[in-house]
């Protein structure tokens, strides 16, 4: 009989905690289960947002032999982990399928994407528009815009979903930096109140 590893678990935080390995399941996969709130993405190892830092033990699979990808990586001896921080937002860059007034419909990145969050906003490198989700099949997406979005040309949008927290407050800010490269601090200020107002209409409705 084989005796099951031990993930010694740490989450900024949270309290620590520890729990059986299960063999049968990637650690992202147990971990959510156990209610861990995780960032992922494409769940084969490429996208990054699932990376946890190993401080002792051995995985499946490692990047500089200390950080461990939860979507493919198994232990295979007892670990301990510090996981990334619970999701507050996760961006996607779409293609534009189709673009009117108020309605864009969009083609999320390939990969297993769940989008998890209750408000959404579009931007790109010259303005930003709050939305609100109207259908999704798969992949495409169908938004109403509370404001025109500005062409670039580019026929690619950044697709922004927050998970809402109490008061609708947002921070746009991940490990020091704002949201994506190349958007200007005065948009970040334009998504967030776009963001406080769309949840404050949620709140009226
Ligand atoms: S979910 Fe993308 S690397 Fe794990």
């Amino acid at each position: 009989m084989s005796a099951r590893h031990r993930l010694h678990i740490i989450q900024p935080g949270h309290a620590q905690r520890e729990l059986a390995a299960d063999p049968a399941l990637t650690l992202l996969q147990q971990l959510q289960r156990a209610g861990f709130d995780l960032p992922h993405a494409c769940r084969n190892g490429n996208c990054g947002r699932c990376y946890a830092q190993l401080h002792e033990g051995e995985t499946s699979h490692t990047l500089d032999q200390t950080r461990v990808p939860l979507c493919i990586s198994q232990a295979l001896s007892d670990i301990q982990l510090t996981l990334p921080k619970a999701p507050q937002w996760t961006l996607y860059t779409c293609q534009i399928k189709q673009c009117r007034e108020e309605r864009i419909d969009l083609l999320l990145p390939a990969g297993k994407i769940a989008l998890s969050g209750k408000q959404f906003a579009l931007v790109n490198t010259c303005s930003a528009s709050a939305a609100t989700l109207l259908e999704q099949h798969q992949r495409l997406l169908a938004l109403r815009l509370s404001s025109p979005l500005q062409h670039t040309g580019s026929g690619l949008v950044q697709l922004l979903c927050v998970s809402a927290n109490a008061e609708g407050r947002q921070p746009l800010v991940f490990r020091q930096k704002t949201l994506a490269t190349g958007l200007s601090a005065s948009l970040v200020r334009e998504i967030h109140e776009s963001l406080l107002q769309s949840s404050r209409d949620a709140g009226t409705s």
